[in-house]
């Protein structure tokens, strides 16, 4: 595939290209994690939580789905994908968008040496968004050059949302995780039939406070080629007094790679990098210590027949969950992971799913209301969404505690 055309523009800091993805004060294409900036996650979120709630009667859902019925989006996925493929799908249904799907190239005019940029170019004419994932790391982010240029000529343009790019980015990724980690760090301030958990934690743990500042997060496994730790740990690192715990296998492909480092160092992010989970930090293990643990699975499907060789030698029992682990973890601590789960390496045994810190099947379902927010803040429906929900409820969402 010929990117190259759009070298100079690929060539560039990230910061200088965001502002090419945005207009009139909302994003236009989704293509990078740090894209989401605090205000926009908080937005995000909020709106999230408002579909949630009209999701809950079939009164509510029908409405939803008059917001965006108008449009219709193209789920291109040239990479393997269950959950982002289908929660974007149902995020789309949600808000009425009529999908279609290309999911394997080799069924499209591909196989007729057509470039992925005239398929891309020519599904921007039947439909008015395009959601995509691919292998190639700069794919999307060219796809949004190409909307660009066609809409400096005043010709037809579509956002772009990128659904996985490479072992780069996984913005939507990042999103759904944050907003689940935002859920759970409100400790149920926000819900009616539970009052807040909080009072009860602080006899426990004094320090803690709500939202996303002031914590430690630990990220455990395929750290060097899994996106979604790349984009989550980016999008962290803007929160307050925020430290990370990187626990890999001692191999530099797995690890945290240096650019990432660096970042997060200019972040004043505080970093450690271990090789277990039963390591500790000044004496006490991190599993006590930590308010998060975000699991991944070693990506063997990038191995080369040089890699397999040298992941031999590794002991992975390091990077994986057990009983005796879990309970030293912090009541409250989220255990994410954005799945698929190895069902033969087991990072996470299905015994640990009924512990109330599991809480990836949660994130996967949050998925849908985080990606159904951020689709319809692309599309411009929100103020159609605060409208709704006060006809609905004859409040406003922000008067309204029940969220
Ligand atoms: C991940 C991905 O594809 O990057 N899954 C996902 O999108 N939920 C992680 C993985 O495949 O391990």
């Amino acid at each position: 595939m010929d990117l190259s055309e759009f070298q100079w523009q690929l060539d560039r800091p990230i910061r200088m290209k965001t502002a090419e993805f945005e207009r009139e004060g909302r994003l236009k294409h989704c293509i990078f994690a740090s894209q989401f900036d605090r205000p926009l996650l908080q937005k995000t979120c909020f709106i999230a939580d408002m579909i949630r709630v009209l999701s809950r009667t079939r009164e509510g859902s029908n409405k939803l789905r008059e917001l965006l019925s108008h449009k219709r989006a193209m789920l291109y996925f040239a990479q393997p994908s269950t959950r982002t493929f289908l929660s974007f799908m149902a995020a789309c249904q949600i808000l009425g968008i009529t999908c279609n799907e290309v999911r394997d190239p080799s069924l499209s005019s591909e196989v007729k040496k057509e470039s992925p940029l005239d398929s891309i170019r020519m599904f921007s004419s039947y439909f008015d968004l395009i959601i995509m994932r691919s292998n190639i790391t700069q794919f999307a982010e060219c796809c949004a050059y190409l909307m660009n240029d066609l809409a400096q000529n005043s010709m037809r343009s579509v956002p772009i949302v990128n659904g996985g790019a490479g072992s780069n980015e996984h913005p939507t990724q990042a999103l759904l995780d944050v907003y689940t980690i935002d859920r759970t760090f409100q400790f149920g301030q926000k819900e009616a039939s539970s009052k807040s958990r909080i009072m009860d934690l602080r006899r426990k743990y004094s320090n803690l406070t709500h939202g996303l500042d002031n914590k430690i997060y630990a990220f455990c496994g395929d750290l060097g080629r899994g996106r979604t730790v790349r984009s989550l740990a980016t999008v962290l690192s803007q929160y307050q007094n925020t430290t990370m715990v990187f626990v890999a296998p001692p191999d530099e492909t797995l690890q945290l790679d240096s650019e990432l480092r660096d970042h997060l160092i200019s972040k004043n992010v505080q970093i450690y990098e271990l090789d277990s989970l039963d390591a500790a930090i000044n004496g006490v293990p991190i599993l006590k210590q930590i308010d998060c643990l975000y699991m991944t699975r070693i990506q063997k499907e990038h191995d080369t027949p040089e890699m397999a060789a040298s992941y031999q030698s590794l002991d992975l029992s390091h990077f994986k969950l057990t009983r005796d682990r879990v309970e030293q973890m912090k009541d409250y601590a989220p255990i994410l992971h954005p799945f698929p789960r190895d069902s033969e390496e087991a990072e996470i045994p299905t015994e640990i799913d009924k512990d109330p810190r599991a809480m990836y099947f949660r994130q996967a379902r949050n998925g849908m209301w985080a990606r159904a927010a951020l689709l319809l803040h692309i599309c411009d429906g929100v103020d159609q969404l605060h409208t709704l929900y006060k006809e609905f409820y004859g409040v406003t969402a922000e008067e309204s505690l029940v969220i």
